[in-house]
């Protein structure tokens, strides 16, 4: 190798590594300059905003006697068949039976007999409320009350029900536990 190909390789490693000092000085700016953008493009993305509070919304809702349950009646209104004309939507479907109405809204807590509620099949715990009279258990299983032994949500929380098939149900259950 004569002197001037030695010479020409040194100023080329020489050249060599500046330009990949180059390159990543530009990478490191431009990710300085470019990520305050990109997260605040992702924080603003509706669909990330959606997914956001898809995550961090309840499980479950609860609706209580005698409190504000007004937030179900719009999740109802957004239903089906109770809707009307307005939010027909997506919505929990309304059984077509008292029994499966009983099943689906009530047995929850009446065939076990949790935190209160008079149990299916428990005649002695029932005699005394069936002889309140249907008006009464209607009224009380449509507008919820607050017993002795706990609280009977309104309609058993099911509030895009209607009055009529919470009528039908309560029938249901008064006829098991005669
Ligand atoms: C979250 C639990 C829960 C659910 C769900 C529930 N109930 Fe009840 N229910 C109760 C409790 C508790 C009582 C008793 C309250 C008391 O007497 O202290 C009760 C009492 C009743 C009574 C007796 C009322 C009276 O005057 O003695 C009827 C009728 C009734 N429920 C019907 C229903 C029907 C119909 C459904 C479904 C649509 C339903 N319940 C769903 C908890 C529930």
């Amino acid at each position: 190798m004569s002197k001037a190909d030695d010479h020409f390789f040194n100023i080329f490693s020489v050249v060599l590594g500046i330009l990949v000092a180059i390159s990543l000085v530009l990478f490191a700016i431009a990710r300085f300059i470019g990520t305050p953008f990109e997260d605040a493009r992702a924080d603003n993305d509706p669909k990330v905003q959606q997914q956001i509070s898809e995550r961090l919304a309840p499980f479950g809702r609860v609706a209580v006697a005698g409190q504000d349950n007004s937030a179900l009646a719009m999740m109802a209104a957004a239903g089906p068949t109770a809707g009307g004309g307005a939010g027909a939507g997506a919505g929990p479907a309304i059984p077509a039976s008292a029994e499966e109405a009983y099943q689906v809204g009530c047995a929850a807590c009446h065939s076990a007999g949790i935190a209160g509620a008079p149990k299916s099949g428990d005649k002695a715990a029932w005699a005394p409320r069936i002889a309140q009279g249907t008006d009464t258990l209607y009224k009380h299983a449509i507008e919820g009350f607050q017993g002795q032994n706990g609280v009977m949500p309104a309609k058993g929380g099911q509030a895009a029900w209607p009055d009529d098939l919470i009528r039908q149900t309560v029938d249901y259950m008064v006829a098991k536990n005669q």
